[in-house]
């Protein structure tokens, strides 16, 4: 049987970090091994599938980019056109992973599996993840399963959609969750197995587009806390801020000295979203005073998530109604 052609695009991260002794699990540096040593540790992977690789960044994922994510997504684009190529792999750091998974679940048109991977140890320690979920990612990116699913994170043997993954824990090598509805699979002894598949919508039937997209629109996160007055709401605004996600309390809850801040900002012509600063569930309605004010709720997407959503949506309109509708639908 002829093997699948899976491309590898590397932006660097803990799967590419080097530290100074084989004991050392933090404190090392990200995304200094380049994709080819990365692809020599795993020589099995040729067995299930022609691989080929291309460093596209070298970064510690916590200097993520808007400008790499917009190369990363007309990158996939391109090389998902391709006939000769059947799926695409990305190595990444795990600190901004779901982000970036996320933007490209959104502004990438493709079927065909995209799945991101990274580690929680560096390459040099010993038992290092890296090559391990290198090779889960790869053997994932090959099933037919994982087409039109949209984007894939895959780390420490479990198969999770880009929308909903979160990274749980500052060193765990399970720190992937996908709180509110569960991974979709799970990679036993190599083979992918799915149990469910993500209804939102994404990929190809995503209306967002960056195409010849230079630049994103500058969204604030601002994160609620006890005895928060607001004023950092003014200093988004006065930042030309397009819009703002609250990471609020519970439901979305805004302190009343905050909702004042933020309904000024909304006057100001500033798109609010609330979010929340819990670690599962949807953000509802809840007072009337919110929907009075234009505030969108968030639904299930944590404030970074919810983030990305409103730059895509601002690329397209600064319709309140037609933003809301967006958080029901993607
Ligand atoms: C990074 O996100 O680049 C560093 C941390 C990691 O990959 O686990």
């Amino acid at each position: 049987m002829t093997k699948k052609r899976i491309y590898i695009l590397a932006t660097g991260g803990t799967i590419a970090g080097r530290a100074a002794s084989e004991t050392a699990t933090t404190g090392y540096q990200a995304g200094a091994i380049g994709i080819e040593e990365l692809l020599q540790a795993v020589p099995e992977l040729k067995e299930f599938a022609e691989v080929q690789g291309e460093q596209l960044a070298a970064l510690d994922s916590k200097d993520m980019t808007a400008d790499v994510w917009l190369h990363l997504a007309n990158r996939c684009e391109e090389l998902l056109a391709n006939d000769e190529i059947d799926g695409i792999v990305i190595t990444h750091g795990t600190d901004t992973m779901e982000e970036t998974g996320y933007f490209l679940h959104l502004a990438v048109h493709s079927d065909k599996p995209i799945v991101l991977t990274g580690a929680m140890r560096p390459a040099t320690a010993v038992s290092a993840d890296g090559p391990m979920n290198l090779l889960q990612a790869v053997r994932v990116a090959v099933s037919d399963e994982s087409r039109g699913k949209g984007v894939l994170i895959v780390m420490n043997g479990t198969i999770e959609s880009a929308r909903e993954a979160v990274k749980t824990h500052t060193t765990s090598l399970d720190t992937f969750q996908s709180p509110d509805m569960g991974a979709l699979g799970t990679v036993q002894d190599g083979e992918p197995i799915f149990y469910r598949q993500p209804l939102r919508r994404h990929t190809k039937a995503s209306a967002f587009s960056v195409q010849g997209i230079a630049s994103l629109p500058r969204v604030a996160i601002l994160y609620a806390h006890a005895d928060d007055d607001g004023f950092l709401v003014d200093a988004a605004v006065q930042g030309g801020v397009k819009g703002i996600v609250y990471a609020g309390m519970g439901n979305g809850s805004i302190p009343v000295r905050v909702e004042k801040e933020l309904a000024e900002a909304v006057r100001k012509g500033v798109i609010v979203v609330r979010s929340t600063r819990s670690a599962a569930g949807r953000v509802t309605k809840a007072e009337t005073s919110y929907e009075e004010h234009g505030f969108i709720g968030s639904d299930t997407l944590n404030p970074q998530k919810a983030r990305i959503l409103l730059q895509l949506a601002l690329l397209q309109t600064t319709d309140k109604e037609e933003i809301r509708k967006f958080y029901s639908i993607y």
